[in-house]
């Protein structure tokens, strides 16, 4: 997305004005299944009505549409897939990403959206079910869809652990608001020995079970449904996780899970904060952080991203020492870790 240098001209206000059209185009054409229809091969619009029992007329208005914003290939009204759609539109193939418009392009986050004017004038989330509440449906279809998003995070994590871990007697590892759960299945698939506590809400733990199956780990993986800051934790562990979670919380709200979590360190373990951050770069060059920055403001009472200042500040003051971040060239998020003496 955009670096934002240039001047504001009419052309972009119209773009951004108009920008919602194009989610909802490619959302319904997912939804609709267009992409998969035309897998086999060119169809025009009556074809593509009939193999997914829609109307002629809405069928050719959309595919034209589609053609238009160059999600599909027209000649004259023969359509085809462009380059790319095949593998990541076309719902059997292993990179689809379609599903993700569940989130991203989700009824949840156009409502924030919409309502951002009010949400900025009340400054938190008006919300009765909201971010923090054990039955926000947006969080099973962020575990179920978001896997693919989160694997390039989840391997800079196990970069970082995995060569360190090699030298302890276990590697006891818990996922807190753990979604998906990718990040601790990153580890366990990467070393056997590994054993996964996956924590978050019941709903949740459902979707991060199927991924655990999928990726053959789930016989490394016990499951802790609840809530982070109270749910009881009888063990010690040698890495506890904290991805995307903490900007769900005020400052205060995360020195005291920091605190609390690093008490179930093993002598030596490491707490590791992964996810975005803002604050130390011009906004424009974190784009999605700020526009992630829009729904925490929507969806929580007091949640914000925070700075990795302040992640070294909060590790720190949990006790925990060898504070450091780390990033990767290419990945927006950052890595801030500590270990307890
Ligand atoms: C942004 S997702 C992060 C998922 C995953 N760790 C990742 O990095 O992609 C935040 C997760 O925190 C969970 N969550 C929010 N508040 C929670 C709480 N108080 N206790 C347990 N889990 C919580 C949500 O259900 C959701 O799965």
């Amino acid at each position: 997305m955009p670096q934002n240098a240039e001047p504001i001209s009419r052309e972009r206000l119209l773009e951004m004005m108009t920008a919602f059209k194009a989610t909802y185009l490619l959302r319904t054409a997912v939804e609709l299944k267009v992409f998969d229809a035309l897998a086999p091969g060119p169809a025009d619009p009556d074809d593509v009505a009939a193999i997914l029992r829609l109307d002629p007329r809405g069928t050719r208005v959309l595919l034209r549409a589609l053609a238009a914003a160059g999600l599909l290939r027209a000649d004259g009204e023969r359509f085809t897939l462009p380059e790319g759609a095949r593998e990541l539109l076309v719902s059997d193939s292993p990179q689809y990403c379609g599903g993700i418009t569940r989130v991203a392009a989700s009824d949840a986050e156009w409502d924030s959206m919409r309502d951002l004017a009010d949400i900025v004038r009340h400054g938190g989330t008006m919300l009765d079910t909201h971010a923090g509440s054990p039955g926000f449906g947006y969080w099973v279809d962020f575990a179920a869809h978001l896997t693919f998003a989160t694997r390039p995070g989840a391997e800079f994590v196990a970069d970082e652990i995995l060569p360190w871990a090699k030298d302890r007697d276990t590697l006891d590892v818990l996922d807190v608001g753990c979604g998906h759960g990718l990040f601790g299945f990153t580890l366990a698939q990467g070393d056997p020995r590994a054993r996964v506590s996956a924590l978050d809400w019941p709903g949740v733990l459902e979707e991060a079970r199927r991924h655990a199956d999928r990726l053959g780990v789930d016989r490394q993986v016990d499951y802790l449904p609840g809530d982070a800051f109270t749910t009881e934790l009888d063990r010690r562990y040698d890495v506890i996780l904290l991805g995307n979670f903490l900007f769900q919380f005020s400052a205060r709200r995360c020195v005291e899970l920091v605190r609390r979590l690093a008490g179930h360190l093993k002598p030596g373990g490491r707490l590791v904060v992964v996810g975005f951050t803002t604050g130390d770069r011009p906004p424009a060059s974190e784009y999605h952080a700020h526009m992630l920055n829009l729904l925490m403001l929507a969806w929580t009472t007091d949640g914000e991203l925070h700075s990795p200042a302040m992640y070294r500040k909060i590790l720190a003051s949990a006790g925990l020492t060898g504070v450091e971040t780390a990033e990767r060239p290419g990945l927006p998020l950052r890595m801030v870790t500590g270990h307890r003496v």
